[in-house]
């Protein structure tokens, strides 16, 4: 007869920014772990089964308030574009204690008094918020994102050249493959606990002119990609009806951020498989696309 006097312990689990391309994965994974997860959306969730949805948002210390009860451990993202509205998050998680798991940029200079732009600045300042309150977080800093690709599907379906600010080289990285980097280090017994930071990157330094070259390969097809000038970039992101806060900050971080030829096994110490190629994720994601 099995042992019932001393149920093994389900931890408790928060995945904010659920509904994006990295939440999600993470939401998918953690789901078939048999942990108690919570998910965060500012939005009335849509009712899923294996999860519970929570409506808050970062900025509201109240909802976080909410969210974090009983909570083991949380995967936070913080998705804005200035770190001062976090100080209530921080005081929320201060009184909470769950174990964190942040997800930052691969782009932080560590010898750098400033960073090379605001989104990169956000995530040092994060980080050294969440250090200085002695809440001991593991930091996960992710490379770009191959999920973000799914930006250009409106202009791959209307023809053969994506055009956009111009970008650095850097090793892109799946996203899959950080939602299993994140769900070790958020189901790994405390003794295991590698606070970090893991810099979490891809096998190949791409341009965007190469990974729309591959991505175009996965749909058999002569696609290109054109960089805009940045004036060009900026009225084209303002006409689509982006806040120009964000615009600014995606122009800074085109101009700005420099070229990384960094490429680390962490994504393999961290899940036990290496990291997978852009043009896998292009492969197994070409559907979006047609
Ligand atoms: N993309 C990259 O290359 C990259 C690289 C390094 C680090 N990161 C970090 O990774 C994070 C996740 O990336 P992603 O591509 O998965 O993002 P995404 O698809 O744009 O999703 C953003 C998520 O943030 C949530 N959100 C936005 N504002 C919020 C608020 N005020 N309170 C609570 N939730 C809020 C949204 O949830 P609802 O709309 O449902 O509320 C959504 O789930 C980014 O925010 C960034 O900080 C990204």
């Amino acid at each position: 007869m099995p042992d019932t006097t001393n149920p093994p312990h389900r931890p408790s689990i928060l995945v904010t920014g659920a509904t994006g391309n990295l939440g999600r994965e993470i939401v998918a994974r953690l789901r078939i772990h048999g942990v108690r997860l919570r998910c965060l959306t500012r939005d009335q969730p849509d009712p899923q089964p294996g999860a519970e949805w929570v409506v808050g948002d970062l900025t509201d210390p109240g909802t976080m308030r909410q969210a974090l009860v009983g909570i083991d451990a949380v995967f936070l993202i913080w998705p804005l574009l200035d770190s001062a509205p976090a100080h209530d998050l921080i005081a929320e998680l201060t009184t909470a204690t769950p174990r964190i798991v942040y997800l930052s940029s691969t782009a932080i200079d560590d010898q750098a008094a400033r960073q090379s732009d605001p989104i990169v600045q956000v995530h040092a300042d994060m980080e050294a918020l969440l250090h200085d309150a002695d809440l001991r977080p593991v930091v996960l800093r992710s490379d770009t994102l191959a999920s973000n690709a799914r930006g250009w599907a409106r202009q791959v379906r209307a023809g053969d050249v994506v055009s956009g600010p111009a970008a650095a080289r850097t090793a892109v990285v799946d996203e899959r493959d950080v939602a299993d980097a994140a769900v070790a280090v958020l189901l790994a017994q405390h003794d295991h606990l590698d606070h970090g930071p893991h810099l979490l990157t891809g096998p190949e330094v791409l341009s965007r002119a190469d990974q729309v070259v591959q991505l175009g390969a996965a749909l058999r097809r002569d696609l290109r990609f054109q960089a805009l000038p940045a004036e060009l970039a900026r009225s084209r992101m303002l006409a689509d009806g982006r806040p120009e806060p964000l615009v600014e900050a995606l122009i800074a971080a085109s101009t700005r951020r420099p070229e990384s030829h960094r490429v680390t096994d962490h994504i393999q110490r961290l899940t036990g498989h290496p990291a997978g190629t852009f043009a896998k994720w292009a492969l197994d994601h070409a559907a979006e696309f047609g």
